[in-house]
């Protein structure tokens, strides 16, 4: 019985640090983990390997069922995503991929394909599932649910630091933009747009560090668990 495996929703915008908090909580729980933004990612990489065109919805959804994702983890405790067989991690990670992925998602009869995708991950002990409609539609039974936000200031001010380190030239004001833009797509779109679902505890990680924004994720389970 799948119900009785407990999960631990983590919803929230891009970059308010869901990823490094949700697999932090995942490994200190012992439990498994669902990074669901890497399987839009994953069919978004794949149409454009298939040079599939973003307006033509219909070859866009049969792309998703026929794509083959697959994690793995490397000896160093690494995790990988191979599309299709192949190691895309890199190219999943490149903000042109989180626009195609954004845009994929849009598609409802593209998350309907990947819903039972996404509910399989739960397995015993637990489930950490990291996304935007994690607590609201694919996992609405989750005894523990949190929505992670941060000013689209400061969100934009971590992706340039992390931008910067790997090199990449990058504008504040252009990141900012971009942030916004997205947003405003996932919150807008008519099919599970990114909201809190009722019964998730609000967690602004804005001025917290990783360490505080852990902890404070980590006691919504546990009163309960
Ligand atoms: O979390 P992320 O940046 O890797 O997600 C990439 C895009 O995928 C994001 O813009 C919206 C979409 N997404 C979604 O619609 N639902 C999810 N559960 C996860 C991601």
């Amino acid at each position: 019985m799948t119900e009785t495996v407990p999960v631990l929703t983590i919803d929230g915008p891009s970059g308010a640090g869901k990823g490094t908090v949700s697999r932090l909580a995942a490994t200190r729980l012992g439990w498994h983990y669902l990074d669901s933004g890497a399987l839009y990612r994953a069919v978004g990489v794949a149409a454009s390997w298939a040079d599939i065109d973003l307006s033509d919805a219909s070859a866009l959804v049969r792309c998703t069922f026929d794509t083959v994702i697959d994690f793995a983890e490397t000896a160093s405790g690494d995790l990988r995503v191979l599309v299709n067989g192949v190691d895309a991690t890199d190219e999943l990670r490149l903000e042109t991929t989180g626009a195609v992925a954004s845009a994929i998602a849009a598609i409802p009869e593209v998350r309907a394909a990947l819903k039972e995708r996404q509910r399989a991950f739960r397995r015993p002990p637990g489930l950490v599932a990291d996304g935007r409609d994690m607590g609201t539609v694919i996992f609405p039974d989750a005894p523990y649910k949190v929505f992670l936000t941060a000013s689209a200031e400061e969100r934009a001010e971590r992706r340039y630091k992390q931008l910067k380190e790997k090199g990449v030239s990058v504008t504040i004001d252009g990141l900012l933009r971009e942030i916004l833009a997205r947003d405003a797509r996932d919150a807008q779109r008519p099919v599970a747009p990114l909201k809190p679902a009722e019964d998730a505890v609000l967690v602004d990680t804005t001025g917290l560090g990783i360490e505080e924004v852990v902890a404070r994720v980590l006691a919504v389970v546990k009163p309960q668990g």
